[in-house]
């Protein structure tokens, strides 16, 4: 009787083995804007801290937001407390902006923190290092809270408009090794005052190597494990504008290499600031982007640089390929499980973004009961940070089924919520694939298509 029993076993298991069933999906075309969060093109909102305060207010938010832009930089200008702290009023209307973007869903903030925004008034470029640790400590609670909804930080507070060059206490025109240290410190002090989930950007290849002693690029083994050197990546607010950016590189030889493979694992944005044609133009923006792994640009500066993409044409190919842009090519699923045998699931996706993700993310496989609509989520293995571009990833896992799950038929989705559970429930900051029909606003979910019927 056992003897049967476990022939019959053999037998079911190979039958179930047989039913998979190979699922092909329409991929659109990259002339689709995809609203996706933490990339594209971001909008720059500044505030002052003298006279009234620039607030992010609803309107503007839902405005953003309508023209599916998912990114603001928000950079502060804290010139008002150079010499003191931050005012209660001050860090509460800061909180009021981070509440107002986490209510319009969808948004996420670039951070930025700067003392002047002109280097003519030569005095007071930037505040004490004394003084900026004491602002960093202040505003480390507002950054721990509210790290759902900051994609990035970038180094800032050093020199005029936070970009390093005029500063006064740090170095200016080149630092020594003792400014170097205290750059360091109060980078080391930034990411102290953010979760270890996010990362923190610096202005220069240069300025990264020589304060943390490391002239190799991060390697695959260090991407994504939280450590200082994984969570540096880099901002360039002078694209194309030079032979270097306008000195954003030292020498191309090296920083070009250098950067290439550090942004395949870590955050990559800035600012075009000038034409300078042939290099500002379309074929070198291109392929800059993809060699330096972009994830976001400012959509309203330069004018004229953004102009000539518009009419050169690859204006709209920058705007959909900047950051991840997920193709679910195809999948292998199965038509029939039981409740206790683990069954095998498979899917390729194209990354045709010119990066991968930068924050982490989990990917689960949602079951939803035909008849009822009640929903089981089961995480995956996968890490979706490593669907690097340029490459088809393929997802193969083994999946068991919760041990409580009725039999049915079950609908199957793929869902990649936000990290966290403050917003994760929102579909605005879930992540859409780039195909036709899968997307259910309503939840979020990517759609695969397919029933599963799940037995005793
Ligand atoms: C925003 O994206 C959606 C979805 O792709 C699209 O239907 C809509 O036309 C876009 N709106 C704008 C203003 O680009
Ligand atoms: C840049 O670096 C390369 C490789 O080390 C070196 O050969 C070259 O002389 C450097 N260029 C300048 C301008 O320093
Ligand atoms: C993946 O995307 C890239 C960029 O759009 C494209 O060139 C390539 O053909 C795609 N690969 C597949 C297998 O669809
Ligand atoms: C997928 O995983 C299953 C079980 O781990 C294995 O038998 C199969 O060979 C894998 N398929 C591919 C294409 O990697
Ligand atoms: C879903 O699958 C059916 C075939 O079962 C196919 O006709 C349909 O086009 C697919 N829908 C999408 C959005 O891929």
């Amino acid at each position: 009787m056992k003897v049967l029993a476990t022939i019959l076993v053999i037998l079911f298991s190979n039958l179930l083995l047989t039913s998979a069933n190979l699922i092909n999906y329409s991929v659109l075309p990259l002339s689709i804007t995809i609203p996706n969060p933490e990339r594209g093109f971001y909008v720059h909102r500044e505030t002052l801290s003298t006279g009234v305060y620039q607030a992010l207010t609803r309107s503007d938010l839902s405005n953003i937001k309508a023209q599916n832009n998912t990114l603001i930089l928000r950079l502060y200008y804290l010139h008002a407390f150079l010499n003191s702290d931050i005012s209660s009023t001050y860090l509460s209307s800061m909180q009021t902006d981070f509440n107002n973007v986490r209510l319009t869903g969808g948004i996420k903030l670039i951070l930025r923190f700067a003392y002047s925004n002109s280097q003519t008034n030569s005095g007071i470029w930037d505040a004490t290092k004394a003084v900026m640790l004491r602002h960093i400590a202040q505003l480390k609670p507002l950054l721990t809270s509210n790290a759902d909804v900051i994609a990035v930080v970038q180094a800032g507070f050093i020199g005029v408009w936070g970009e390093w060059y005029y500063t006064n206490h740090f170095g200016y025109p080149r630092p020594t090794a003792a400014d170097n240290a205290n750059r360091r410190e109060i980078v080391d002090a930034l990411l102290d005052a953010l979760p270890r989930t996010r990362m923190v950007q610096i202005r220069t290849v240069k300025q990264k190597q020589d304060m943390y002693s490391r002239l190799t690029p991060i390697t695959l083994a260090e991407a994504f494990t939280e450590t200082t050197i994984s969570r540096l990546g880099h901002h360039n607010d002078c694209f194309l504008q030079s032979s270097t950016d306008s000195g954003t590189y030292t020498n191309v030889t090296i920083d070009y290499p250098f950067l290439s493979q550090e942004t395949v694992y870590l955050a990559m944005g800035g600012e075009t600031c000038g034409v300078n044609e042939p290099r500002s133009l379309c074929p070198t923006a291109t392929y800059e982007m993809e060699l330096f792994h972009y994830s976001y640009l400012n959509q309203g500066y330069e004018r004229n640089v953004l102009n000539s993409w518009r009419t050169g044409g690859c204006y709209v190919t920058i705007q959909n390929r900047m950051g991840y842009r997920f193709e679910l090519i195809s999948s292998f699923l199965p038509s029939i499980s039981t409740i206790s045998t683990p069954f095998s699931i498979r899917f390729t996706i194209n990354n045709s973004g010119y990066a991968s993700l930068f924050n982490k993310r989990m990917v689960y496989l949602v079951l939803r009961n035909t008849a009822n609509n009640q929903e089981f989520s089961i995480p995956l293995r996968t890490d979706p940070r490593f669907w690097f571009p340029g490459q088809l990833t393929v997802v193969n896992e083994s999946v068991q089924l919760p041990r409580s799950i009725p039999t049915g038929n079950y609908r199957m989705f793929l869902n990649l919520p936000d990290l966290y559970t403050s917003i994760s429930s929102m579909p605005d900051y879930s992540v859409r694939f780039a195909n036709n029909g899968l997307w259910e606003p309503r939840t979020g979910y990517n759609d695969l298509n397919f029933t599963l019927v799940v037995r005793i």
